[in-house]
């Protein structure tokens, strides 16, 4: 029986998991359908209630709906109630699992770009530095944080870069915060993630990277467009750098082999998203 998917979010139309989970179906031969809902706010509750009465098998949960989700749940996973939001939901007999697959999404990226050096090594008691503390930063601090990492988060909001570093220690972390300005901690960085949104539209970065430094491996989770100024610039000085397109198919890998119990097509998943980019950037 064919089985049915989807993603819920607001706004919905540019999002690339049809394009990459298809990708996967199609790849494994199992009859599947993968869907986009845009779902507003106030339709949440019955947007879930219509998702579970048709008989979808479970669905992506993006913007802004990562953690209003949670109270609709039956159960949420270790790695969900961790994060305080859930990205991936199954239906389990008529049971709805809630998962976040982003903060290890993330780690993953890292590690394939890792090939070749220990990648399991890498992270432990290096410093990381986080840009941002939305919703996004907050999945990605907690999987750094677990790997050992001593964290870094700068927000404009200084509260709630507080705020996330009181999160990562009560959880046996190592992170201090603060504003987002320019400091030492660019030449004492071993990882820098641009988190915010700044970027999305083209614009410049909110201060130089003038000294950063070059050993340093720095990643936009932005990945449309590809290269932001920051990771423009953050090449210019020598850093080796990386973009969000490895966090969208990781993520998407591990919530495709929760729902399946099987491991994904990672290669197929992997060209369907840079197709569709490059699609996307010549129109
Ligand atoms: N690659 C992936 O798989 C992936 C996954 C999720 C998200 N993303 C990308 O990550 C970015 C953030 O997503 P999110 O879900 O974390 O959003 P969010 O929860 O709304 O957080 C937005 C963050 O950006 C900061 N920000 C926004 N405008 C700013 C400005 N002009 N100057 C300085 N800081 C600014 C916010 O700071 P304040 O707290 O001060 O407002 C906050 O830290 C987006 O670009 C999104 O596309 C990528």
């Amino acid at each position: 029986m064919e089985k049915h998917f989807a993603v819920i979010g607001d706004p919905i139309e540019h999002s690339l998991s049809p394009v990459m989970h298809r990708a996967a179906f199609k790849a494994k031969g199992i009859e599947a359908e993968y869907q986009r809902f845009r779902v507003s706010p106030d339709n949440l509750g019955a947007a879930v209630s219509g998702l579970t009465a048709l008989g979808f098998a479970g669905w992506n949960v993006t913007i802004p709906h990562k953690e209003k989700i949670i109270p609709f749940l039956h159960e949420l996973t270790p790695e969900a109630k961790r994060a305080g939001a859930v990205n991936t939901v199954k239906v389990d007999s008529g049971r709805l699992i809630g998962h976040n697959t982003d903060g290890q999404g993330f780690v993953r990226s890292i590690e394939t770009e890792l090939v070749g050096t220990d990648s399991r090594g890498w992270f432990n008691g290096k410093n990381a530095v986080i840009l941002g503390a939305g919703g996004a930063a907050k999945g990605i601090a907690f999987a750094l944080a677990d790997k050992g990492m001593n964290l870094h988060i700068l927000n404009r909001t200084e509260e709630k870069a507080h705020e996330l570093v009181g999160l990562v220690r009560v959880r046996g972390g190592e992170a201090t915060g603060g504003e987002l300005l320019p400091g030492k901690w660019l030449g004492q960085a071993d990882l820098v993630i641009q988190t915010t949104s700044v970027g999305l539209k083209g614009e410049k970065f909110l201060f130089s990277l003038a000294e950063i430094n070059p050993e340093a491996l720095v990643v936009d989770i932005i990945f449309r467009p590809q290269e932001t100024a920051f990771l423009r610039e953050a090449k210019a000085k020598g850093c080796h750098t990386l973009n969000g397109l490895g966090m969208l198919l990781h993520q998407g890998v591990l919530a495709w082999e929760f729902w399946l119990g099987e491991r994904a097509p990672l290669a197929e998943m992997w060209d369907a998203l840079r197709n569709r980019i490059l699609v996307v950037e010549k129109g």
